[in-house]
């Protein structure tokens, strides 16, 4: 069978930082560590008034496309996953169309493009409906452009305002991948959810308590769903395991859940068993309230194990490096945290060839999705070529007096007229509207 995967990555981070700690936290009466230590946040990225959905995912890919030396004929499809769209009909992947063709030679008439909608699993779904699409044997040689791109703010004073952010993730997914290969095994849990969603409405309506929960419930399902097809699997088995990080704490919760589910019955139970007893078993228990708590316990006490901590700190860990210092991108989340951990190993010198990358993909509403990729023998090259620090150290500080102006100026229902903060440089910027109510582009030399 042919490997499929993705071939390259490439990532734009909105030009604009707010520092969590020192500059949200006060304002909002707020102690720092809430964010540095509960969510596991520093920072968030945000776009400047002339950066949107489209400017971040078409910068993206122009970056990609122009390393791989590639022309818009060499391209088969287009999709990208977001859930700020701003228009219910024409899609965003033919406004970053329209923005590469001023750019590059050639168009991309006959590529089919589209757009892909469930909360933040999207952007994996995206690469789903590729890697099915080169399987078929449709594709006529030519790969697919996977864009994951958000502007993933919430209403002002929304709990959820901690974890805004705001960027793009584009990846071409090909034959012969240099990156990754895709496991042809997914599982999935999925369930009708009202815990995060946005009605004909531009920020979220959100039972952030509730969504932490379905997250979990959602993954565990998804997780079961993969070992019914692909076996049962082990703790040892994956280099890394990067999963959608809406904040890093909200990862560190679910890690030690499928830890304690993937160690089941295993010599790591064994082992544990003198320190930590062994884990209950549903039917020692008269009721499900003594099972839960049972249960409750016994992971608290697994996480504060030694072996759980090792494994953590090589799997999970390096996942959220970059995610720490952008908060939530929505599509491009799960795709940021492969990245920073790839990212890690790399800065290690570590020779990765073969390892293998647990993935688990979420999104609200709820859905999520667990497959496994390979890293593939030209990965380093790959990795090298990113430029995300020097992206993440050119953003401009904002005050939260500026925060709340570019707040402002991103909400559909104020009226804020914001000058730029930063200056636009060989890049796509957002032009003014057209007489139809579409949104213009210009590339900046
Ligand atoms: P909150 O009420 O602002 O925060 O909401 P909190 O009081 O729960 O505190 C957060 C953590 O900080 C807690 O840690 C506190 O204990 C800790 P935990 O107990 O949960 O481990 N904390 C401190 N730690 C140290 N020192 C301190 C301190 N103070 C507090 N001084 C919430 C948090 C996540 C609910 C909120 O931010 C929210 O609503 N976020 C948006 C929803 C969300 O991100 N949900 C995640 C799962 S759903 C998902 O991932 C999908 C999503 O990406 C959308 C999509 O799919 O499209 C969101």
């Amino acid at each position: 069978m042919t490997s499929v995967g993705i071939d390259a990555i490439e990532i734009h981070t909105g030009k604009l930082r707010l520092d969590l700690p020192e500059t949200f936290a006060p304002a909002m009466g707020d102690a720092p560590e809430k964010y540095t230590k509960g969510l596991g946040l520093h920072a968030s990225s945000f776009p400047d008034t002339y950066e949107d959905i489209v400017t971040m995912g078409a910068n993206a890919a122009h970056r990609l496309m122009t390393r791989k030396g590639l022309e818009p004929d060499d391209i088969g499809r287009i999709d990208v996953a977001t859930e700020s769209a701003f228009d219910q009909s024409k899609p965003v992947s033919t406004y970053i169309a329209g923005c590469l063709e001023q750019v590059f030679e050639g168009d991309f008439h006959h590529a089919n493009k589209g757009e892909r909608k469930f909360a933040c699993v999207a952007g994996t779904q995206s690469i789903d409906d590729a890697y099915n699409w080169i399987r078929a044997g449709r594709h006529r040689d030519r790969a697919a452009l996977v864009i994951a791109t958000d502007t993933a703010l919430y209403a002002r004073d929304d709990p959820g305002e901690a974890t805004q952010g705001a960027g793009a993730v584009a990846m071409l997914i090909d034959e012969d991948p240099d990156l990754v290969e895709l496991s042809n095994e997914q599982g999935f849990g999925s369930a009708d959810e009202t815990d995060f969603l946005k009605p004909q409405q531009q920020f979220p309506s959100v039972d952030g308590k509730r969504s932490v929960n379905v997250y979990l419930a959602r993954m565990r399902e998804a997780l079961i769903d993969y070992q019914r097809v692909a076996g049962t699997i082990h703790a040892e088995d994956f280099r890394l395991g990067p999963f959608h990080t809406p904040f890093p704490g909200m990862v560190r919760k679910a890690a030690v859940l499928a830890y304690r589910h993937i160690t089941r019955d295993t010599e790591i139970e064994d082992e544990l068993e003198a320190e930590i007893g062994r884990q209950p078993r549903h039917e020692e228990f008269d009721d499900d309230e003594a099972y839960m708590e049972a249960l409750s316990e016994y992971t608290d006490a697994l996480q504060g194990t030694e072996r759980y901590k090792t494994w953590y700190a090589r799997t999970i860990d390096p996942t959220l490096d970059i995610s720490r210092h952008v908060g939530n991108w929505y599509t491009g989340s799960v795709h940021v945290a492969r990245v920073s951990g790839l990212k890690s190993l790399a800065e290690d010198g570590e020779d990765a060839v073969g390892e293998r990358l647990l993935v688990g993909s979420y999104g609200s509403g709820a859905q999520a999705e667990i497959h496994v990729e390979t890293i593939q023998e030209n990965w380093l090259e790959e990795i090298d070529a990113l430029n995300i620090d020097e992206q993440l150290e050119a953003r401009y500080e904002l005050t939260f007096e500026e925060y709340e102006d570019v707040h402002d100026a991103h909400n559909y229902d104020e009226d804020a007229v914001v000058e730029e903060f930063t200056v636009p440089d060989s890049e796509f910027v957002f032009d003014g509207w057209g007489r139809m109510g579409e949104r213009k582009y210009r590339f900046v030399e």
